[in-house]
């Protein structure tokens, strides 16, 4: 076992982490307080080769493994974590393709968005079906060579901006996961209307929104895979794309242990630094050992999911201890800063509101406990 980054990785990330420190990190306040979208940094960020990291190569991308991406995702939530759900959502839509997608659709789709800078969204969620992806409403009616779908998706990232979405819809609700189709909508598409932006308590740079879609209609070129395999395209893409949220939450805890380390060092009680205090300490370390050890989870659940197309439980192991972890450690900056901690002065109280958010999107973690269990129990 080799624990060493190659040369490549190191300066993948060492990329990343300087992006993350000059172009985002100084402007991460004004984006969270504003909640507008920093399109300008994400198109920076794909021009450095560090968003849609997914494309293969035959169509224009990078091809990077998840192993990969989480080294970058990391350094990139350092710096914010809302910015860098953005740049993850469009991994997100991209995959769908990648997993499910035949030569014909990886050409016109990615090669677009390899060649082109492009936002791109994944729409699964509904208003009535969140955990329950397979009670899924938004229909899908075949009318000769086209669907024509109908109904509302929501909680969609980067739904305001995307340039195509990939959509997830059914044909037939009786039969609830073997009904689900997935497909790629344009934005330009008659009857695909964004709705208004969430006004979400944290990670607030990223664009959150409802899409209506009043008969939207989709040429069945556009259908990835067959009728009813929606369903598995959907999972077989969250299971690639729950170690990176593991790296995100990674990177928020790494940033509250950075603040806390420098706050505790600099404040001063009972005539001396609080750091010099054994409680004050052991908070410290346990923020390193749980951060470190989510880190681990997250690189060897990215591994498996890059060695093997049946590694669910690993990429819900890292998703949900390390964001667990992002909330922990993210809540014990803030009491370490005191008063101080609770405003927007200093950077803690951004970093516990942006985890919270990590423990519900892509699944939320009693989901990640129940693919965990359903695994166990199988084998
Ligand atoms: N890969 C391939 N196939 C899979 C699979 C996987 N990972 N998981 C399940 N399947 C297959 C099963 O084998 C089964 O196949 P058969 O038809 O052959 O029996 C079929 O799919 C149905 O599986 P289940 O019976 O397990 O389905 P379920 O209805 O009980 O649901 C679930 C399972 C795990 C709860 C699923 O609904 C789920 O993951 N829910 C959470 C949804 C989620 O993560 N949403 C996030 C939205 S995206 C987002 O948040 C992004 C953002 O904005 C940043």
């Amino acid at each position: 076992m080799d624990f060493q980054l190659s040369d490549e990785q190191q300066l993948l990330r060492e990329t990343a982490r300087r992006f993350s420190r000059d172009e985002m990190a100084p402007v991460a306040g004004h984006y969270d307080q504003s909640g507008e979208f920093p399109r300008e940094i994400i198109r920076k960020a794909w021009e450095l080769g560090l968003v849609s990291t997914c494309i293969p190569e035959e169509n224009g991308g990078l091809g990077l493994p998840i192993l990969d991406q989480c080294l970058i995702v990391e350094e990139l939530s350092w710096g914010c974590s809302g910015m860098t759900t953005s740049m993850m959502a469009n991994d997100l839509g991209l995959m769908p393709i990648v997993v499910g997608g035949n030569d014909d659709q990886k050409k016109r789709w990615l090669n677009r968005a390899a060649d082109d800078f492009q936002i791109v969204a994944f729409a699964l969620s509904e208003p009535e079906a969140g955990s329950d992806v397979a009670g899924m409403q938004l229909h899908a009616e075949r009318q000769g060579e086209e669907y024509v779908l109908n109904g509302t998706k929501c909680w969609i990232t980067n739904g305001g901006e995307a340039d195509f979405y990939t959509v997830f819809a059914t044909t037939d609700r009786s039969s609830r996961h073997k009904g689900i189709c997935a497909f790629v909508v344009d934005r330009a598409a008659p009857g695909l209307e964004p709705g208004k932006k969430e006004d979400k308590m944290g990670q607030r740079a990223s664009d959150t929104r409802v899409i209506h879609f009043d008969d939207v209609r989709v040429p069945v070129a556009d259908r990835l895979g067959e009728e009813g395999e929606g369903f598995a395209i959907a999972m077989q893409t969250l299971d690639r794309t729950r170690p990176p949220i593991g790296a995100l939450a990674t990177g928020i805890s790494q940033r509250a242990l950075d603040e806390a380390l420098d706050y505790t060092g600099q404040r001063k009680a009972f005539g001396g630094p609080i750091n010099n205090f054994q409680g004050v300490q052991f908070i410290l370390a346990d923020m390193a050992k749980d951060l470190e050890a989510g880190r681990l989870l997250t690189l060897q659940s990215a591994w498996m999911v890059d060695q093997s197309s049946n590694a669910s439980k690993y990429s819900s192991f890292a998703k949900c201890f390390a964001t667990d972890t992002a909330m922990r450690v993210t809540t014990d900056a803030v009491q370490l800063f005191g008063g101080n901690g609770y405003t927007k002065e200093y950077p803690v109280e951004k970093l516990m509101r942006d985890a919270k958010l990590m423990q519900i999107y892509e699944g939320t973690n009693q989901i990640q406990r129940v693919v965990i269990a359903r695994e166990l129990m199988r084998d």
